[in-house]
């Protein structure tokens, strides 16, 4: 395999349930990310978006076809190895933000030192406190989760997620739970951190937004996957806009100064 591919991934299918609620969910995906490059992944609910972002990330297993992962050949590494990966070579941002209450912020962003045997827990939270810096959420520290609104909550796990320097991001519906501008916000962070440090992203949105700031979006439809230009995707979400908004002239001309 080229080891110039952060994902390539070959003829993959996987379905959920069995007889007649069988869901044959992805139906052969190929599908190759270089390195250094901003995917957004779009496509419906259900689609299997979720789906093929789990089995990258090596969340979840495919039924069949070849997974190659940051030149990891999933199908001949181990349990162990698969954890290793998924651990120190790859960060996740989801949704839902899936910080621990029980612990600080700093505690949080700390959580992936855990896998890196060699660390001392000075060295651990110096680091930690630098993802937070970079967040711009230093000061926020020592703060519960529960105390951050939704944008800083998301900025904690994303400092969490780029803890261990991953060399690909994967990133489910990461604005989906915050307001416009700090989705925004956001946004521009993921891009700078995919220029700044050549971060691989991949990014599974809903939002014309997102897409508009990657470099290349790719769509999930059928259970496979087709490749789509600016175009056809700005079409389809205008035709979902002007359903879905009407009469919202004013946010969706808002999000267009803002790109
Ligand atoms: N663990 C599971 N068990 C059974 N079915 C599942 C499971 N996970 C997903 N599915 C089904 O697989 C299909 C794809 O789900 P997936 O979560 O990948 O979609 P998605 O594109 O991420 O959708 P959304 O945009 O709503 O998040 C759906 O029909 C879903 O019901
Ligand atoms: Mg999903």
């Amino acid at each position: 395999m080229a080891g110039d591919l952060a994902i390539d991934i070959r003829n993959v299918s996987k379905a959920y349930g069995r007889g007649a609620g069988r869901t044959q969910v992805l139906k052969g995906v190929s599908f190759q990310v270089a390195r250094g490059e901003f995917v957004a992944l779009v496509g419906q609910s259900g689609s299997g978006k979720s789906t093929l972002l789990n089995i990258i990330g090596a969340l979840d297993l495919p039924d069949s076809g070849a997974v190659h992962i940051l030149g990891h050949d999933y199908g001949t590494t181990s349990d162990r190895g698969l954890a290793r990966v998924r651990n120190t070579e790859i960060g996740f941002v989801f949704q839902s933000f899936n910080l621990l209450e029980h612990l600080t912020c700093l505690g949080n962003v700390m959580l992936p030192a855990q896998f890196d045997g060699k660390m001392t827990a000075h060295q651990a939270e110096e680091r930690a406190l630098e993802a937070l810096r970079r967040v711009g959420l230093a000061d926020y520290a020592a703060r519960r989760p529960s105390e951050l609104s939704g944008g800083q909550k998301q900025r904690v796990a994303i400092a969490r997620a780029l803890f261990n320097q991953p060399a690909l991001l994967l990133c489910d519906e990461p604005t989906g739970n915050l307001d416009s501008e700090t989705g925004r916000d956001v946004i521009e962070f993921f891009r700078k951190i995919n220029d700044e440090d050549g971060t691989t992203l991949l990014i599974v949105t809903h939002e014309e937004r997102v897409s508009r700031v990657a470099k290349r979006i790719t769509r999930i439809l059928d259970g496979l996957i087709v490749e789509g230009d600016d175009s056809t995707i700005a079409r389809d979400s205008e035709a979902k806009d002007s359903k879905a908004k009407d009469g919202n002239a004013k946010d969706s001309k808002e999000e267009e100064g803002a790109a």
